[in-house]
């Protein structure tokens, strides 16, 4: 008995405890917010040395998150991930008065950092490498440079066919056939600028010029903050592969150097770190995603009158590189004669300077790069990018409007093989046919069959309704003669053709931005987010999303302390459609008009491409298991093989999909977790793959370390300065790496320490000369210059933090927000591009519209498919929403999948998974799941 009431009153006093605590940190909070109102919005910075740096003053941390973001101000990293509602439930503040305000006001906060960083992102990192960059910067005929819509070096060549069609010598515009579709090679998206974007056009920068290449040691900036210490294998790639990449086995012989056991044995065992919010589908849809948006490589190779070799040559001892002997390299298990082919180079003479605002620029990188695909969301990997991709792929004879499918008694029909007239490398021979070809796996195959599906399902369904009613208007309009009505009776093979395109790839964009990137990045403020990016360009926005972008357009922009110097970039934001996305529900729209075609588009004064860091945040290598849990949908809680990714490569991918079933791969696909994107967890089979193409003695290549070596052939500065240059806060020694939520014993953080102390060893050390200036990207907080010492005395031994590859930095990097697969480096790099990818694409904005797309088309759209919209049932994460673009997707192109979809909210949450309660990342099996052995006993 007494125990009873000394259990109750402590737990009393504890309650009272808690309430006391919490009545305080309200009280703090509320007075901390009063302050921030006075302090009013926060400036958009008016030199790059002053921006945001993701990083808020106390009163804004305490107002948004309580103690809990002061507590981590001292961080490199962005403060609103520790704001509240912005995490999982263990983030919603309790024991206040009104628990929601709390909540509103971190959630609110978030997304106004968030938009902070992406307007002074669009400000300070655009750097086109197409001589249009000097007009950028000093404006043109008294219109300042961020305002300008049109430049002469996007004109079509006069070796181009269309060149006579464009406007030939005179001015170049779009008209005619060309503006209706999206072209083979990406012409005429911009109508005004007809090459932006197509194959061929130069990759661009985020980072300034002189930041790019630090191997080459051009300015003294470079030098000082890298020595000699940088170089195409210094520090070694394969090296720092096998110490920082390689995934740890607790059976070797299980794993087989990711290649498992013959016959695809259920026995066999490769371990990876893997992520419990993310699926293999996921890892498979951003491969299929990047071979729509770029490519340096071409046909598959590239420079191959040019070999070099790879590394696995040296390592560095008390900072200095020393030669490997034969037994570390055996140790290590690298290869030192494996050799690949050169990147391609487009220019690499001196760039031009020119001199404006007192300051000296150059005009362009000092190497640069084409990119072979064309830039738009336009699905390329499908439909052809130039003719020689073209040609591989296969239109149906007996349905010109539909892609061929080949009926192999299962189903709805597969894609069909590649002929022996098919233009292919001697690798591709017996894979599917395909636009982009190389890298073929059985993820892509799955992808590329179901849009192929996808594309038929809405030929049909035009077909349908066009028996149903021939003489309707289906909405679509000839700029040969704009006003007649095009009934559907009267839409062509070829237009139909065309429309499809154009209805798949905006419902793949769509899918991209409000299903795998929530997912991706699986919080609340990126929920909002995204769904304020797709809505702001294709519906209604959200009310809250669009006043911060006002607020922060008025007041942070328009009433910054140099109006004038701002003039240019408040014109850009504050004018509308761009940004705010519509310009496709304009009254009295002319398709021949090409002001009203292009009206939505704003490309903040530098031409759409993508730039070499975003290829470089991409290289998302470590997503891939090595072993893929085959499951059977008739029995998806059994694993019944575990088939290497290598034993679906290339041709293998076809028997694999035809035997197996594409319905059986979707559940595997859907129900196994991605690899994390984090150290030592690239796949095993990567490090060792052969290339038979490859002109080496082993013909064998480590992608892992590969990546470092494209990375630095095309000039990516390394990871210090990369997150400077996009506006984040440097690191000071590789301690910073440490995740400082982990409690200090605990195993993960104990994890942390040996990977810096490992880092340390690779990267190595050195004396530091505070005379030394490192950047100008950034000052110290006392305005002060950065130097070599980073903030430590002069003299000492510091890390060689700044010699740190770009991606083994962002691998490195322990301290995440809430549900993030990407670390904060890459998402700034995302929020930039992913952006502009939106904003760039008129068929995404001003040409939205049934003259393009059909009356049909648009609503496929908007309602995820065809008939009414469906709702999904409850209310996940608390929002009421559509049933998920991708879901209706699969459902309709793989019905049998009705069941194991029930409970699927997001397709690219593993599937089986139980979705909990806010945005949890526990890994518990879902209803009908309880039997999967990947989850743990209940
Ligand atoms: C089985 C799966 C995969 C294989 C075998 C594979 C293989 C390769 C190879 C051989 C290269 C070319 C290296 C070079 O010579 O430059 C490459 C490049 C690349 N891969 Fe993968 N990859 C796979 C999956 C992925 C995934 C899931 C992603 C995620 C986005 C990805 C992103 C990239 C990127 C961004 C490049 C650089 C492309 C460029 O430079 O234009 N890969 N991959």
């Amino acid at each position: 008995m007494r125990r009873i009431a000394i259990v109750v009153c402590l737990g009393f006093s504890l309650t009272w405890a808690v309430q006391a605590e919490s009545k305080k940190e309200e009280a703090d909070a509320l007075k901390a917010c009063a302050e921030v109102v006075i302090k009013g919005f926060r400036k958009i910075a008016n030199s790059r040395d002053s921006r945001f740096n993701g990083k808020v003053d106390e009163a804004r941390a305490l107002c948004r998150g309580g103690q809990r973001a002061l507590q981590f101000r001292n961080t490199p990293w962005v403060d609103w991930s520790n704001y509240w509602g912005s995490g999982g439930v263990e983030s919603l503040p309790t024991g206040f008065l009104n628990n929601k305000l709390p909540a509103q006001r971190g959630i609110a906060g978030a997304l106004i950092d968030l938009e902070q960083q992406r307007i002074e992102l669009i400000k300070f990192n655009l750097f086109d490498n197409n001589q249009t960059y000097e007009g950028f910067i000093k404006g043109r005929a008294g219109h300042p440079g961020p305002t300008l819509t049109q430049w002469d070096a996007l004109r079509l060549l006069p070796t181009n066919v269309n060149y006579k069609a464009v406007g030939g010598d005179g001015k170049q515009v779009c008209s005619g056939e060309l503006i209706r579709w999206r072209t083979l090679t990406g012409i005429c998206n911009d109508v005004f600028n007809p090459a932006m974007g197509s194959t061929g056009t130069l990759f661009m920068r985020n980072v300034e010029f002189d930041t790019t290449f630090p191997d080459l040691g051009k300015n003294e900036l470079v030098r000082n903050r890298h020595g000699d210490r940088l170089g195409l294998l210094k520090p070694d790639p394969q090296v720092i592969s096998r110490r920082l990449f390689t995934r740890t086995q607790h059976d070797e012989k299980s794993c087989n150097q990711g290649f498992g056991l013959p016959g695809a044995a259920v026995s066999a065992n490769c371990d990876y770190e893997a992520a419990p919010f993310f699926n293999v589908m996921a890892a498979y849809w951003i491969q299929f995603m990047t071979h729509d948006w770029f490519s340096h490589m071409e046909e598959g190779h590239n420079d191959t009158s040019q070999w070099m070799n790879v590394g696995c040559e040296t390592q560095l001892v008390n900072g200095v590189p020393q030669p490997l002997t034969r037994e570390q390299i055996e140790k290590l298990g690298c290869r030192p004669t494996d050799r690949i082919d050169k990147s391609y180079v487009a220019e690499s003479s001196d760039p031009d300077h020119f001199s404006a605002n007192q300051k000296d620029y150059l005009s362009r990188a000092p190497k640069t790069f084409s990119n072979n695909n064309t830039a738009w969301w336009d699905l390329s990997q499908i439909y052809g990018y130039d003719e020689v991709s073209q040609h591989r792929t296969k239109r149906d004879p007996k349905d010109r409007a539909k892609f061929l499918l080949v009926d192999t008694g299962k189903g709805s029909g597969y894609l069909p093989v590649f002929d022996a007239a098919d233009p292919i490398l001697p690798q591709w021979k017996g894979q599917e046919s395909a636009a982009f070809a190389d890298n073929w796996t059985i993820g892509l195959s799955f992808l590329h069959n179901v849009f192929v599906r996808e594309h038929n399902s809405f030929v049909d369904e035009f077909r349908k309704a066009d028996r149903l009613k021939p003489t309707a208007d289906s909405g679509l309009r000839n700029p040969a003669n704009p006003k007649k009505p095009i009934l559907n009776k009267d839409v062509s093979d070829e237009e139909l053709f065309q429309v499809a395109r154009l209805v798949v790839s905006a419902e793949i964009a769509k899918i991209h931005t409000i299903e795998w990137t929530p997912q991706l990045l699986y919080d609340e403020p990126l929920y909002r987010g995204m769904n304020g990016n797709w809505n702001g360009l294709i519906g209604d926005s959200d009310p809250l999303l669009s006043k911060i972008l006002s607020d922060i357009i008025t007041k942070g922009l328009g009433r910054s302390s140099s109006t004038k110097k701002n003039i240019g970039w408040y014109s850009v934001f504050a004018s509308g459609p761009g940004i705010f996305g519509l310009g496709s529900k304009v009254n009295g729209y002319d398709i021949t008009r090409p002001e009203m075609l292009n009206g939505g588009v704003n490309h903040f004064g530098a031409p759409f491409n993508f730039p070499e860091e975003f290829v470089t945040v991409y290289r998302l290598h470590p997503l891939i298991p090595d072993l893929l849990e085959y499951r059977d949908l008739q029995d998806p809680n059994r694993i019944a093989a575990k088939v290497p990714v290598v034993e679906t490569f290339e041709g293998k991918a076809t028997d694999e999909m035809r035997t197996r079933g594409i319905e059986n791969w979707a559940v595997t696909l859907g129900r196994q977790r991605l690899g994390l994107l984090t150290l030592n967890n690239h796949p095993a089979f990567m490090q060792n793959i052969k290339i038979p193409r490859l002109e080496s003695e082993t013909q064998q290549i480590d992608i892992a370390a590969l990546d470092l070596i494209r990375d630095r052939e095309h000039g990516v500065p390394r990871f210090n300065e990369f997150r400077r240059q996009y506006g984040l806060r440097q690191l000071t020694s590789f301690d910073d790496f440490v995740d400082q939520h982990e409690p200090k014993d605990s195993a993960a953080r104990r994890k942390q320490e040996e990977a810096v102390r490992t880092l340390r060893e690779v990267y190595g050390q050195h004396v530091c000369d505070a005379s030394k200036q490192i950047t100008d990207a950034q000052r110290n907080e006392d305005g002060s210059f950065i130097n070599d010492c980073l903030g430590h005395p002069n003299g000492s031994l510091i890390d060689n933090i700044e010699d740190v590859d770009t991606v083994v930095g962002w691998l490195a990097e322990y301290t995440r927000p809430h549900g993030f697969a990407i670390s904060e480096t890459q998402f700034v790099v995302f929020i930039l591009n992913a952006s502009r990818r939106l904003f760039s694409d008129r068929f995404l904005t001003s040409s939205f519209r049934p003259e393009f797309y059909t009356t049909m088309g648009v609503d496929w759209v908007n309602d995820n498919g065809p008939g009414p919209a469906q709702m999904e049932k409850g209310m996940p994460n608390g929002h009421k929403q559509l049933v998920s673009p991708f879901k209706r997707v699969l459902l309709r192109n793989i019905p049998e999948l009705r069941a194991e979809l029930e409970n699927v909210v997001n397709v690219f949450d593993p599937w089986g998974r139980d979705r909990g309660s806010y945005y949890t990342l526990e890994w518990k099996a879902g209803p009908g799941a309880e039997g999967d052995p990947a989850f743990p006993k209940q």
